[in-house]
């Protein structure tokens, strides 16, 4: 899963969210959003199930993903104290209790938790025929779904169905421009990060996500190549050129990930042993040992922190400008009030507020390595 190495940022994001929603302004900060973009079947939703780090999403040969599915993660610690079973604990059995502070919950069925992430994925199947019927048919009606845990950054992923152009089954005739209309209607927000798909045994040149991906950013301030299927290349053959930028060069580079294959999906592999194979193939290969830190999943999920962070920081001023008026209103309406009014909730506000700008200033102010090293 994505591990924060540095999580102070995110921290201090949360508090931020905190505050606002204390002080009643929603959504103070535009986290991006992270969507995927490629070809049908080149390995979308198996690099974002990878990046989360737990098996919740549908995946396979064929449209799989017939919806958008708008992912928010969201980072929750937690309680301190130890949990006891109680009433609910004796019913669950031992797997459900290990997953008791990581669970689910679907926008359309408000309410109802769900800790066991098969029954995460059923949901999604079960919704997308719903909507668009079983026979391969599509719909740009958003899946919403949150997953609540210590263990994710809290920020937001987009599945999307895959570019295609042939119309199958139930399918529109008009296939090819529906999708690219979904896929572009969640990508063009200039804050949205788009991660490119390409399987590695396919051309690069034909790339409809790359293709996509530059329409909306044409400079590539935000879009990083991902190429999957990297243990599918014919031998003797490497991805070496491309992530040299010497094939179509990116700002933010390419990241070749190996993700779980059919057969193994078939046989429930589990992401801890594919991340372990995904490691030691990189390690192993001789193209690629000698820049093997530089490959894989937990590099593209690094990558990805690290641009959050950035973006984070780039905000930040206007979130300050932001703070001061509000605190600036809510002094000045604390004044009218007289001392003697000065309820306990107003004095909390006031103080988290006063926590944050400091610090906030220490977070822009300071040197953080790990900002300051990235390269855009
Ligand atoms: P999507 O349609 O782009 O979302 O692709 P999926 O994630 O559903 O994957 C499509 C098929 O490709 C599935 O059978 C996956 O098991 C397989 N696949 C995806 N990535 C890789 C990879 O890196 N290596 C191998 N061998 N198979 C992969
Ligand atoms: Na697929
Ligand atoms: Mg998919």
């Amino acid at each position: 899963s994505i591990n924060v190495n540095d999580p102070q940022l995110i921290t201090l994001v949360n508090k931020l969210q905190d505050v606002f929603t204390t002080v009643g302004v929603q959504n103070p900060i535009d986290l991006p959003q992270i969507a995927v973009v490629g070809s049908q079947s080149s390995g979308k939703s198996s690099v974002l199930e990878n990046i989360v780090g737990r098996d919740f999403l549908p995946r396979g040969t064929g449209i799989v993903t017939r919806r958008p599915l708008i992912l928010q993660l969201i980072n929750r610690t937690p309680p301190a104290l130890p949990q006891t079973n109680g009433v609910n604990g004796d019913m669950k059995t031992t797997d459900e209790k290990s997953n008791v502070d990581e669970w689910g919950e679907f926008l359309h069925i408000p309410g109802q938790k769900f800790h066991d992430f098969n029954k995460i994925r059923e949901e999604i199947v079960r919704e997308t025929d719903q909507k668009t019927g079983r026979n391969q048919g599509i719909s740009p009606a958003p899946i919403n779904l949150r997953i609540y845990s210590p263990n994710v950054l809290t920020l937001t992923l987009v599945d999307l169905p895959g570019l295609t152009k042939v119309p199958v089954g139930d399918q529109p005739r008009d296939i090819e421009r529906q999708i690219r209309e979904m896929v572009l209607k969640q990508i063009q927000k200039p804050n949205a990060i788009i991660l490119a798909v390409t399987a590695a045994n396919t051309d690069l040149a034909n790339s409809d996500g790359l293709k996509l991906a530059r329409e909306v950013d044409p400079e590539g301030q935000r879009t990083i190549g991902v190429l999957t299927k990297v243990d599918l290349m014919d031998e003797g053959t490497d991805v070496v050129d491309i992530l040299a930028g010497r094939i179509i060069p990116l700002r933010l580079g390419y990241v070749p990930v190996v993700n779980r294959g059919q057969r193994d999906i078939e046989n429930r592999k589990a992401i801890s042993q594919a991340l372990e194979n995904e490691r030691n193939f990189f390690e192993q290969h001789k193209a690629y040992k000698n820049k093997s830190s530089y490959c894989g999943t937990p590099y593209l999920a690094r990558k990805l922190n690290l641009i959050l962070m950035m973006h984070i920081k780039n905000t930040l001023p206007d979130i300050k400008q932001r703070i001061s008026s509000s605190l600036g209103k809510y002094t000045a309406e604390l004044n009218q009030l007289g001392d003697s009014m000065l309820g306990n909730s107003a004095n909390i506000v006031l103080q988290i507020i006063t926590e944050f700008c400091n610090e906030y200033r220490t977070v822009l102010d300071g040197n953080n390595q790990e900002l300051s090293s990235i390269e855009l």
